[in-house]
């Protein structure tokens, strides 16, 4: 049996074992919560060994399926290797893995995608049942037993605390350095216990830097020398430029009108391209001193900090390239002092969120005229991702952006409808809506104008005729004229899609 430098808690490093023996541990139908946050800080030795296990029992006839919970989505050596498998039971509470994705739209998993800040104290209200094992990845074991966190916070403090049995998986590629970087509160209660979290600032530290775990709940320890995997990040396109470029227009409009200083308010990005593209603008824009609080710190971010233009950014996990997460590792000190990762019930409270008064920007499916706005389901019915944190931010931003091209599918979508096909955010949530059209700054307006707002700034040239034809309509023959609908027509559009593979008529 090997040791290892890592764990120096003598007690734990008699635990060291094999992948395999390891997942040998967890038996069909237990629910297991695993570390994990987009691909950062995700187990990868186990999950791949209890993959193989699975595959091995139901090829001699035998059923074995468990119930996955996470922080976020993780990577191809986890939700990929167990979605092949045909591993998974019930998954909570976010998927993006595209292999899992078909199997939930199959209606052979059962999935329940939910606000990330909700997740742990749902699970301490004991809402979804036993937690059996959890599964954690860290950098390393302290003498006395606490855990050094790795690169996502996620649940993994919440799924050590209510397991009954902890794997932990021991990964070398992370850098002893991360010591220091988190910041695990351990002061949440249930209700009528709670209390204010005691959070002023974006960069408060509220508590400590590892988490504690009971040394007599773990059963085994794996030892890893892993990357963490992200998907690669395309070059920022023109399309999300030129959305970033409105975004950053209408941010400076509101610094002349005095409801923002040049230091903005505390960030919040979700990942992909425009994310990427807002955070970009920013690098060559009057705004500095900004601050982050956020769920994931992409490449983006990275680049504000190196400049300068951000002091800090808070988080529960990375989603970096390559070559930002190499640079990562090279400046790790710079970087330990300005990154706080935190459990993803603090990164995403909303308490937090609405005290420190956030910018929200995030990716949509698709905006309705009134300003609903759907983040994850294609077409009413298929499930895309997940709502993650974006409805955490959404209601209590001072300023909910949502940002996104205005047609998808070469043009036989609109991303503006009649009426969304699923409401991820209710109209009263949503301030500001973009795409590369131009921006509707929904604020204070009624439905009527809101629509005759987002029409005009927000659809395509190609569906603003069908759109406007469609509301004058409603504007005559709607049973109501508070927010005029024509519940026949208003998802005729998305049914048209479904039987001819186009929106438009
Ligand atoms: N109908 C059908 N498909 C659509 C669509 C629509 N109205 N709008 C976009 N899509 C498709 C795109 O064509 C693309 O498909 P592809 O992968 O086959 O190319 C895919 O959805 C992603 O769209 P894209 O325009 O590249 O945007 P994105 O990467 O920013 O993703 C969401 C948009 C909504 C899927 C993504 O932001 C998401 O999952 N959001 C929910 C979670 C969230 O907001 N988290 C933020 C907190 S971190």
């Amino acid at each position: 049996m090997s040791t290892s430098d890592r764990i120096k808690n003598n007690q734990l490093r008699s635990k060291i074992m094999s992948a395999d023996d390891a997942a040998s541990l967890i038996k069909s139908g237990d629910t297991v919560g695993m570390s994990g946050f987009t691909g950062s800080g995700y187990p990868k030795a186990l999950p791949q060994a209890l993959a193989g296990q699975i595959e091995a029992a139901h090829d001699a006839g035998e059923q074995f399926k468990i119930g996955l919970w996470t922080g976020a989505s993780t990577g191809p050596e986890l939700d990929g290797a167990l979605a092949k498998a045909d591993a998974i039971q019930y998954r909570l509470p976010y998927n993006s893995d595209p292999i899992e994705r078909e199997k939930i739209n199959r209606g052979e998993v059962d999935y329940f995608d939910l606000h990330l800040s909700h997740v742990a104290p749902m699970v301490w209200e004991g809402f979804f049942g036993n937690l059996d094992v959890a599964v954690i990845e860290v950098t390393g074991v302290k003498e006395d037993g606490s855990l050094i966190p790795a690169t996502s916070i996620g649940n993994n403090k919440t799924w050590i605390d209510c397991a009954d049995k902890v794997i932990l998986e021991v990964n070398r590629w992370h850098d002893v350095r991360m010591e220091g970087m988190a910041d695990i509160y351990y002061g949440t209660a249930l209700p009528p216990n709670r209390v204010p979290i005691p959070m002023m600032h974006a960069d408060d530290r509220i508590g400590q830097s590892t988490f504690r775990c009971d040394p007599h709940k773990v059963v085994g320890i794996i030892e890893t020398d892993l990357p963490d995997k992200n998907a690669p990040f395309p070059p920022i396109d023109d399309m999300s430029r030129t959305i970033a470029g409105h975004l950053m227009e209408f941010l400076k409009w509101e610094v002349k009108k005095g409801r923002l200083t040049n230091k903005l308010l505390p960030l919040q990005s979700g990942v992909g391209n425009v994310a990427n593209a807002v955070l970009d603008g920013l690098l060559d824009s009057p705004f500095h001193d900004l601050m982050a609080y956020t769920e994931v710190i992409q490449d983006g971010m990275m680049d504000l900090l190196d400049s300068g233009k951000m002091l800090a950014a808070s988080s529960t996990a990375f989603g970096l390239s390559d070559t930002a997460a190499k640079r990562f590792r090279e400046n790790l000190d710079f970087y330990r002092e300005k990154i706080i990762l935190r459990p993803q019930e603090i990164s995403n409270h909303p308490e937090v969120i609405r005290r420190l008064g956030t910018i929200s920007m995030n990716g949509m499916i698709e905006a309705d005229i009134f300003g609903n706005i759907n983040s994850t389901h294609v077409m009413a019915s298929r499930i895309m991702n997940g709502i993650g944190g974006s409805g955490d931010f959404t209601r209590n931003a001072y300023l909910s952006c949502f940002v996104s091209p205005s047609i998808a599918k070469r043009g036989d979508i609109s991303t503006i409808v009649p009426q969304v096909s699923h409401v991820d955010h209710i109209t009263q949530d949503v301030m500001i809506i973009v795409t590369e059209q131009g921006l509707a700054d929904l604020r204070g307006l009624p439905p009527k104008q809101r629509a005759e707002t987002i029409i005009k700034n927000c659809a395509h040239p190609s569906y603003r005729p069908m759109l406007e034809d469609y509301y004058d309509r409603a504007k005559k023959n709607a049973f109501g004229l508070h927010s005029p609908a024509l519940p026949s027509e208003s998802l005729a559009w998305h049914q048209r899609f479904i039987e001819s593979g186009s929106m438009r008529k």
